[in-house]
């Protein structure tokens, strides 16, 4: 295998959450600030970032496996950088294990990227897994392009600790970005043509800064700045912790039109024995009082959530009661998932783990219930009339598909172009989609 060359093409694979999907968008403008040009595909690529997630099982060996499969017919292999929170856990390991990995960065240093692969490239491996919080942000390229649909990262880290989740530990601490520096990227992403900013981060209510007088600001303060952008049309925020929703960001949701009515506020379990033992330091009842008080602001809100079944100990009633809070609650759209034991998380090594089968059994039950839940929501919005933002073309000739204000799927027939604001009524429902009649 010859020894490799400066790359001059890189490829960037982003896996699980929507801040891995910024990150990945901040690591593609880094290397292209370096002349480097971004190709589709990884096996095309002198450079592939692998950005990869340890949020549930097997996260690693899918790493492993995608590694062995950037190898070439002819024996070589791009220089591979693997990045996000696998590389922060088990970045030494990697580095062990896998000598075509010749570079290993987490979550808080991919602004190193570019001098790392240079050490790559002149033959060398580099690692880099430090948590200095905020450096990376001011060390990164400014925003030019963006699409109609952005990604805004303002909050990273977690302080819950919750007793199943590893990220407290690939992610760090809680900090939240400058409150100038977040108006200033929003105004550039507009600028360079976003219509929509998603708000992202792991306690993204949680976020607060000061404003450019030095008072405090907390993100209801932060959406009410954005929104009075003319050119910026939607925002929306996510993942929120019950504990910080706070009166001035629920009432956000009553004042600010641009504020988009859904709300992302994962519950994960409906017993409270089993959030106690996740350390949620929520209750069901005020959970459901909380959404009550939302509700109030915004009759019509979309409300997600998170679920995870067969948590350490949780017995049949006690999954059956998170059943009852899907019905009480009517989501309209959730991710489910089997529990996951991290290594080096608490929950990991509590005793009574559920069998995998009866995992699977809660899993159906949980996504059969939800599913219903999502096509009530979609039926109980037929008749209504809104805007869709178009994302992309749909499968028959002329139709279309965007996002609706509760970040519903829609399509409809029409002549548009991607970023358009359509308005639409809502005239035929499913679990996943719904079709409008252009106006
Ligand atoms: N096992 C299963 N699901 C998990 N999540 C986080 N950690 C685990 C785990 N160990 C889920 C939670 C969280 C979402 C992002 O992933 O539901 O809200
Ligand atoms: Fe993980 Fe809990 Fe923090 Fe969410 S709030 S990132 S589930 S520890």
């Amino acid at each position: 295998m010859s020894a490799p060359t400066a790359p001059k093409t890189f490829h960037v694979k982003s896996f699980g959450c929507q801040m891995n999907v910024y990150d990945g968008e901040r690591m593609a403008e880094l290397l292209g600030a370096q002349g480097m040009t971004s190709v589709g595909k990884g096996e095309d690529a002198d450079l592939v970032v692998l950005n990869t997630c340890h949020i549930r099982e097997r996260a690693t060996e899918k790493v492993y496996s995608d590694i062995g499969r950037l190898r070439r017919d002819d024996g070589s292999a791009p220089i591979i950088a693997v990045a996000g929170c696998v590389a922060q856990a088990e970045g030494d390991e990697i580095m062990a294990r896998a000598p075509s990995v010749k570079v290993v960065v987490g979550p808080q240093s991919y602004h190193h990227l570019p001098e790392m692969v240079a050490r790559a490239a002149a033959g060398g491996r580099a690692t880099e897994t430090d948590m200095p919080a905020e450096a990376k942000f001011a060390a990164l390229p400014k925003r030019r392009k963006s699409g109609p649909s952005a990604f805004l990262t303002v909050q990273e880290g977690c302080d819950k600790f919750c007793t199943y989740c590893v990220v407290p530990y690939t992610r760090g601490a809680e900090i939240s970005r400058p409150f100038n520096d977040l108006v200033e990227e929003a105004k550039l992403l507009v600028a360079g043509g976003a219509r929509e900013i998603t708000l992202l981060g792991q306690n993204v209510n949680a976020w607060g800064s000061e404003d450019e007088k030095g008072r405090k600001v907390g993100l209801d303060g932060l959406i009410r700045t954005l929104a009075d952008d003319p050119d910026l049309q939607r925002i929306r925020y996510t993942t929120s912790h019950p504990n910080d929703m706070t009166d001035g960001l629920i009432a956000a949701h009553g004042e600010i039109d641009k504020l988009m009515p859904f709300l992302h506020l994962p519950v994960q379990a409906g017993s409270d024995r089993v959030l106690k033992a996740m350390n949620r330091s929520h209750t069901v009842e005020s959970y459901l009082k909380l959404l009550d008080r939302v509700r109030e602001a915004r009759p019509d809100i979309a409300i997600s959530g998170d679920f995870i079944v067969g948590f350490p100990g949780e017995t049949n009633s006690e999954f059956e009661e998170t059943l009852h809070v899907i019905d009480a609650v009517g989501y309209a759209q959730a991710f489910s998932f089997k529990y996951s034991p991290r290594p080096g998380t608490p929950a990991a090594t509590m005793p009574d783990h559920v069998s995998p089968e009866e995992m699977d059994e809660r899993l159906q039950r949980l996504q059969a219930g939800l599913q219903r839940n999502s096509l009530a929501f979609n039926q109980s919005s037929v008749g209504r009339r809104c805007s869709v933002m178009v994302e992309r073309k749909g499968r028959q000739p002329g139709q279309w598909l965007g996002k609706s204000p509760w970040l519903q799927s829609v399509h409809f027939i029409g002549d548009f172009a991607i970023g358009d604001l359509v308005d639409v009524e809502l005239i035929e429902a499913g679990p996943n989609s719904l079709s409008g009649r252009v106006l």
